[in-house]
């Protein structure tokens, strides 16, 4: 049995607790020995967004997250601006086209702000392209190295789901800020008195909109080509409003770092909010990015009073006596949660918290949850129907219902 269940180098800058980290993010035991793609956790989530320089000011400002790196035309790469940002093991690194000729000008004219690559850290590149390429999925960039004084990062990058990518990152012989061509920078902000370290720790999941009938397709790639196993299995009616109904499934590398939900529109009266996401993105793509904090009220206040605007909650989600009565006891009392518009959930294993943002950029597209696990390995499935009418809400007053 190998033993995989170590802090990664990025949780070990956070000074994150392996205990707390199984339970914040649900990591369970396994054995990476016969793994055929094996999968340490997430390097980086990678937007392309219409100014990086405001979006990367804004997730220092509003969500708390340091700056650490930067590459751009003072660095001698001309076609981009590329901030890196981190929070506890979080790396998000945000893209915006300097030259308007960018490949990156004409994804973000198709796109909009959205995610087009979640990079993961694996311990051996070629083993993993190896296998992506005798199971079939797309190699996008072969095995390279690049290397500057703080050493050499091993990457290659396959397709997935939209013109989203796997870029596979092996930087144990590495200790730059980032990536060989990014400098170390650091936030000029100065942090309010009594404000926390960070308002979030570790990302849990990123769930991925794909195709009208192709659920079973992509899963069938994370399975197949990247080792992936199913976890909880929602289906048709259990998530369907009269108006918005989806399907969906999750996979989730050997140790659960990495959890990918995929949802599928189903067929219902209206348009759902997968159809929504499918138009204004224009296909496939990230939907929604789950945080995980170990205080999710006081993230939620401190959000809110940077202005980030949360899905509503009625109230009658909270005076359900059946809700009530299958939740049992939280941490907090129930008014606590309703006061915030926090959602709850229990299963077999325990229960979780969680809230979710309205799309954070001008499509209807990409949004974030916060999440708080108390041993539920599950993502909110009681919640769906709660959160979908919340949902219908939006899309109603946006006129897409
Ligand atoms: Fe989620």
């Amino acid at each position: 049995m190998t033993d995989t269940l170590n802090l990664t180098p990025d949780e070990r800058d956070a000074e994150l607790d392996l205990n707390q980290l199984k339970q914040l993010v649900g990591l369970v035991e396994y054995d990476a020995a016969t793994d055929r793609f094996p999968v340490t956790g997430w390097d980086a989530i990678v937007f392309d967004v219409g100014n990086a320089t405001m979006t990367a000011n804004y997730y220092q400002l509003v969500w708390g997250m340091d700056l650490v790196a930067y590459a751009g035309p003072e660095t001698g790469q001309r076609d981009h601006k590329s901030f890196v940002l981190k929070s506890g093991s979080i790396r998000f690194v945000i893209n915006g086209a300097v030259d308007p000729d960018s490949v990156l000008a004409d994804h973000h004219r198709r796109h909009g702000d959205g995610v087009i690559d979640i990079a993961l850290e694996v311990p051996d590149v070629d083993k993993c392209i190896e296998q992506a390429r005798r199971a079939g999925a797309t190699v996008l960039v072969e095995p390279h190295d690049a290397s500057d004084e703080h050493g050499t990062v091993r990457t290659a990058a396959i397709a997935t789901y939209g013109e989203t990518r796997h870029t596979l990152v092996d930087r144990s012989r590495y200790d730059g800020p980032y990536l060989p061509g990014y400098r170390p920078a650091e936030s000029s902000r100065v942090r309010r008195p009594g404000e926390p370290k960070r308002l979030f720790q570790a990302l849990d999941h990123i769930v991925g909109n794909v195709e009208l009938g192709r659920m079973d397709e992509w899963v069938g790639f994370y399975n197949k080509v990247m080792g992936f196993v199913n976890m909880a299995e929602f289906v048709g009616d259990d998530i369907a409003t009269d108006y918005s109904a989806l399907m969906s499934k999750v996979v989730a590398n050997g140790n659960h770092r990495v959890k990918f939900p995929l949802n599928e529109p189903a067929v219902s009266k209206h348009k759902s909010q997968i159809d929504e996401y499918l138009e204004f993105y224009r296909g496939p793509g990230a939907q929604h990015l789950a945080v995980a904090t170990n205080d999710i009220l006081a993230t939620v206040d401190a959000l809110r009073a940077n202005g980030v605007e949360f899905l509503d909650t009625p109230d009658s989600y909270y005076e359900d006596p059946e809700l009530r009565a299958r939740i049992g006891e939280v941490r907090v009392p129930i008014e606590e949660l309703q006061s915030r518009g926090i959602l709850v959930d229990r299963d077999e294993d325990g229960y979780l918290l969680q809230i979710f943002t309205k799309p954070l950029g001008d499509r209807p597209t990409v949004f974030f949850e916060l999440i708080e696990r108390h041993g539920s390995l599950g993502f909110g499935k009681g919640n769906f129907k709660a959160l979908f009418e919340a949902i219908e809400r939006e899309q109603e007053r946006r006129g897409n219902l």
